[in-house]
Order: structure tokens, then C-alpha cells, then sequence
């Protein structure tokens, strides 16, 4: 049975993914802030019919994560998908001007510090896997292309430390994706567009099952699937200009 692990598994996207995975044979680990949300995880996601494991890990805190790898190595061989979904949204409608820094570090500590510091502890398990895959959960708003096209949706959204941190993120991407070229493992970003959660908000226009879609995909691909790139949902799963 392969094994997936998800960050910020406990609500939102990062569960869609967890129970959809797991409804496509993985075993989850649902990683999660405490140990507590974690084990609730693992309930939810049994009432649906998926076997899933704890695990506590705080993506912000180097030592959680160094701990969560030292209890995962101990009990699996390999992974076989590392989904990067755990984020904060900490500066939405805040403009740069007014931005503290705390709180722009606050954003990169999980968006960007945290999703580093998974893939460099997980790796050595990932490269055990026959055909590993590596999901980063960006943001259309992580694109420099819309960023600066007067004619994009998301041309005029203020969140300067989230769009910073997810473009950030997009460049790991490419940097790891670009550094495991020739090996068993993928690297992509994807994006949910907008989608119902506590994040995106009860008007979203996507489903988490629409969210969920892409890095869906992204964490099942094929040995003929994409490395190094960038898909929205908002385009229908498409490749998204960085
Ligand atoms: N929803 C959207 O429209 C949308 C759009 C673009 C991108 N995204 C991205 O998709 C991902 C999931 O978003 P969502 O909408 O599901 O957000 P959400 O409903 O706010 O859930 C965020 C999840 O991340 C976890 N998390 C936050 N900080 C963490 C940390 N330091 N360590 C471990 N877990 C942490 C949260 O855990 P707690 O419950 O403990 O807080 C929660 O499980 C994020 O990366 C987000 O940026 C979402």
C-alpha cells in the first residue's frame, strides 16, 4: 500500500485530499498542529473508509518536524507522496505600507520555511519510493504573471505576505523539481483556485472537491507526468504562468 503524507490535514482542502487519497489506496498520515487533531483526523477519516495514521507536526517549528520524521521513519520504509498543504492567509486587505514584519514572517514560517524544511526531512523516505510525488499547495495569487497583468482576477488582491510566501513556494517547486530531474521523484505546485473552506471563504466558487482536484491529481501522477510545474484550478487543472 503506497503512503501519503498530508500537512494541515485536519480540515479544509488538506482533508478533501487526505479522504480522496485515501479513497484511492494510499494510507494517509495526517500531520497535523497537535497530536490531538491529528487522532480526530484519523476518525473522520475512517468514518469514510480510509485508513490513515497520526502524526503531530507543526510546520512552523523545525523541531516538530524533525520529530515527526524521526516517528515516521521508525514505522515506514518509504513515502510515496508528500503533500505541502498546511498555509495561513495572515494579511488579506492589509497593504505592504502597513504590513508588519512579524506578521510577514509569520506567513513565510508556514508557507514557505515550512514547506522547505518537509521536503529537505522527508526526502531520504521519498527517495525510497519506487515513483515519489511532491505536491506544494500554492495560490493562483503566488503568480508573478498575475501579479503584474491589469487583466488578471488577481491582479488587485492585497495579501502582500501571502502572495510573496506562495510565489516563494513556486520557486521550491522549481528548484527541487529542477534538482531531482533524474530521479523517481516529481516536484509541482498546484493551486486550488478558489475554493470553500475556512480560507477561501463560504462564497468561494469552487468545492473542496474541486479544490482538491488538482493536487489530486499532482500526487497520483504517472511516470509520464509533469515535473516542475504550476496547475490551477481555476483553469481546469491547466498549467498556470508562474
Ligand atoms: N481555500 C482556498 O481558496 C485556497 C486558495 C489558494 C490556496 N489555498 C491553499 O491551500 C492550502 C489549504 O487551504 P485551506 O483553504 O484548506 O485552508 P484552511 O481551511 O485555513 O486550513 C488550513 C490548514 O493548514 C493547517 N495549518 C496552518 N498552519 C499550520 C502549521 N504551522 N502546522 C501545521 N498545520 C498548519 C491548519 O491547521 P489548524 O486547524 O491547526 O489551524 C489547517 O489544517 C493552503 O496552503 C492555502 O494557502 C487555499
Amino acid at each position: 500500500m503506497k503512503t501519503a503524507l498530508v500537512t494541515g490535514a485536519n480540515r479544509g482542502l488538506g482533508f478533501e485530499i487526505s479522504k480522496q487519497l485515501g479513497s484511492n489506496g494510499f494510507h494517509i498520515v495526517a500531520a497535523c498542529r497537535t497530536l490531538a487533531k491529528a487522532k480526530e483526523t484519523v476518525s473522520a477519516l475512517a468514518a469514510h473508509g480510509v485508513e490513515a495514521s497520526p502524526l503531530e507536526m507543526d510546520v512552523s517549528q523545525t523541531n516538530s518536524i524533525q520529530a515527526a520524521f524521526k516517528m515516521l521513519s521508525a514505522k515506514y520504509q518509504q513515502l510515496d507522496a508528500l503533500v505541502n498543504n498546511a498555509g495561513v492567509l495572515l494579511d488579506f486587505g492589509t497593504p505592504a505600507s502597513e504590513l508588519s514584519l512579524d506578521n510577514l514572517r509569520e506567513s513565510f514560517e508556514t508557507n514557505f520555511f515550512g514547506a522547505f524544511a518537509t521536503i529537505q526531512t522527508f526526502l531520504p523516505m521519498l527517495k525510497k519510493a519506487p515513483a515519489a510525488r511532491i505536491v506544494n499547495m500554492s495560490s493562483d495569487l503566488g503568480s508573478v504573471a498575475a501579479m503584474t497583468d491589469h487583466h488578471s482576477e488577481q491582479f488587485a488582491v492585497v495579501a502582500p505576505g501571502y502572495r510573496a510566501s506562495k510565489c516563494a513556494l513556486n520557486t521550491l517547486t522549481i528548484q527541487f523539481a529542477n534538482e531531482l530531474a533524474n530521479t523517481n521523484i516529481k516536484v509541482n505546485s498546484a493551486s486550488p483556485g478558489l475554493a470553500r473552506t475556512d480560507m477561501g471563504g463560504e462564497n468561494a466558487p469552487f468545492s473542496v472537491e474541486q479544490g482538491a482536484a488538482p493536487a489530486l491529481w499532482l500526487a497520483t501522477l504517472g511516470d509520464d507526468g509533469p515535473t516542475g510545474g504550476f496547475f490551477s484550478q481555476t483553469l481546469g487543472g491547466k498549467k498556470h504562468a508562474w
